[in-house]
């Protein structure tokens, strides 16, 4: 595959956990286990293939309503995949990065979120963005709600006030915007993950559960990735006449 048909920025909403363990009749976080899977196996593909940005949508602002069993459970998960993952990331050079409102976490898994990116900051290799607690929206609004500020401290004009600078206070704000978004399990909907990045990325949707989710998949993902002609609003012939120049 040629990289120059490569996404630099993958992101992914991992659906199907539960689906999945229904199916086998297990408990629903067996299937959130079998997504631990899933995550590095998308991982490794992402950094042989050089991705820059990968996106993995972990826990919704909206996650909190499930059970606190589950909830819980789903804790439990993120605080043991860190203290196992977070050395083996080091050591590939991933930088890894938690994007959220992380304040309703438990302190000891807010320690370690930010231990394991003070480790990894450093690193030049695939950045690994980690949506906890995670909305678009929120997103957004916490854009919005800084320059505020700084229009009511009179260093910004509410005329100056554009979509680069919105954009350019983003959790995103350093990385090429998401270019592939993946959904796992056969739903069809951005559920408020990066609401703003993906204005103009390509959307493809599979009916694999998430802990089927591996190479395969993604590499099928990527295909359709690259068949894609991105137009950013200009025509067909635009794109190849520059194409040519
Ligand atoms: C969606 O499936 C999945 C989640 C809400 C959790 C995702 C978490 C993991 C894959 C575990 C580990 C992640 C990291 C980054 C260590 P669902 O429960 O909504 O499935 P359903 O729609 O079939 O019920």
């Amino acid at each position: 595959m040629s990289t120059s048909t490569l996404p630099r920025h993958i992101a992914i909403v991992m659906d199907g956990n539960g689906r999945w363990a229904k199916h086998r009749h297990l408990p629903r976080i067996a299937g959130h286990k079998a997504g631990v899977k899933a995550v590095r196996e998308t991982v490794k593909f992402c950094v042989e293939h050089h991705i820059e940005v990968l996106t993995l949508f972990a826990f919704s602002s909206e996650n909190w309503r499930r059970p606190a069993v589950e909830v819980n459970h789903l804790m439990e998960l993120f605080i043991m995949a860190l203290e196992r993952e977070a050395t083996k990331l080091h050591k590939q050079n991933i930088q890894l990065r938690i994007i959220g409102d992380r304040a309703r976490f438990d302190e000891k898994l807010q320690k370690q979120m930010a231990n394991a990116e003070n480790l990894t900051a450093n690193n030049t290799g695939l950045k690994l963005l980690i949506a906890a607690n995670y909305g678009g929206q929120w997103d957004i609004t916490e854009a919005c709600r800084r320059l505020a500020i700084d229009v009511q401290q009179g260093k910004l004009a509410p005329e100056d006030i554009s979509a680069e600078l919105i954009e350019a206070n983003l959790v995103t704000a350093d990385l090429p915007l998401p270019d592939l978004f993946i959904r796992t399990s056969g739903e069809q909907r951005i559920s408020n993950f990066l609401i703003w990045q993906l204005s103009y990325a390509e959307l493809y949707f599979t009916d694999a559960h998430w802990p089927d989710f591996d190479a395969s998949e993604l590499k099928k993902a990527v295909a359709f990735f690259a068949n894609r002609e991105r137009r950013f609003g200009h025509i067909s012939e635009q794109l190849r006449a520059e194409n040519h120049a």
